[in-house]
């Protein structure tokens, strides 16, 4: 299950600025992107297409939550754009995520958002009125994200053996909050580095600023990928 290359998160807020980016690289290099919020908000979903036509693979990051209703109807397009992986909130519950399946189809996986990372076990606590600890709402989420049909979960490297213990060997951990030797941490809390997320056994790792902000982000993806797959 284990994706060879790095998630580059395009943190960018114009499409100009992905086009000179993604321009670094060799056409013949198929990357995998991630998209979040601010890129699509602010590019529309042309920038979906443009990433695609170039050859590459994109995480949809969305983090979708509302009724089941919607969700599924605004899957259905997403299935259609093409985009290879995309997720919603845990918290929408077991039913919006089984209507979230229904309407992306096999066409990518789905992945979901347990307790976000910036979410603290007090937060959680004043905020959601949850009363168990963090690491159980999060083993929770996960478990009725497994139960729900998707295929895994964001999560931290250092949640990620414990989710596969409470799921399955196969449902994805995808990480973010990487960081290779000596680079900048910048505010990230808990970091660790690809090596560290391989043998952690998260499945696929998400790096934007140590690659995009790099004076030479085509030799830092290299060193990440080189990294991450041992080599
Ligand atoms: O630049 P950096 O490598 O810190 O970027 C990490 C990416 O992963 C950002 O797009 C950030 O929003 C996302 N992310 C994260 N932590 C989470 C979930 C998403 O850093 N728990």
């Amino acid at each position: 299950m284990r994706e060879k290359r790095p998630v580059i998160a395009l943190d960018f807020p114009s499409f100009e600025q992905v086009k000179a980016f993604l321009g670094l690289f060799p056409s013949d290099e198929n990357l995998y992107v991630k998209v979040g919020m601010e890129l699509y908000y602010a590019a529309g979903s042309e920038i979906l297409t443009y990433i695609k036509d170039l050859g590459h693979s994109i995480f949809l990051d969305l983090k979708l939550h509302d009724i089941p209703n919607t969700v599924e109807s605004a899957m259905r397009v997403l299935a259609d754009i093409g985009v290879d992986m995309t997720n919603v909130h845990a918290a929408g519950g077991v039913e919006m995520m089984k209507a979230a399946k229904r309407g992306l189809g096999n066409a990518a996986k789905l992945i979901a958002v347990t307790q976000l990372t910036s979410t603290s076990e007090e937060q959680m606590r004043e905020d959601q009125n949850i009363q168990s600890s963090l690491k159980e709402s999060v083993l929770h989420y996960a478990q009725k994200t497994y139960e729900a049909g998707l295929d895994g979960v964001v999560c931290s490297a250092q949640e990620a053996s414990a989710i596969k213990q409470e799921t399955a060997d196969d449902f994805i951990c995808l990480t973010p909050g990487i960081r290779p030797q000596g680079a900048a941490v910048g505010d990230q809390k808990r970091v660790v580095s690809p090596a560290d997320a391989y043998s952690i056994g998260s499945d696929y790792i998400v790096v934007g600023r140590p690659i995009t902000q790099a004076e030479d982000p085509v030799k830092a993806y290299q060193a990440v990928y080189k990294e991450w797959n041992q080599l």
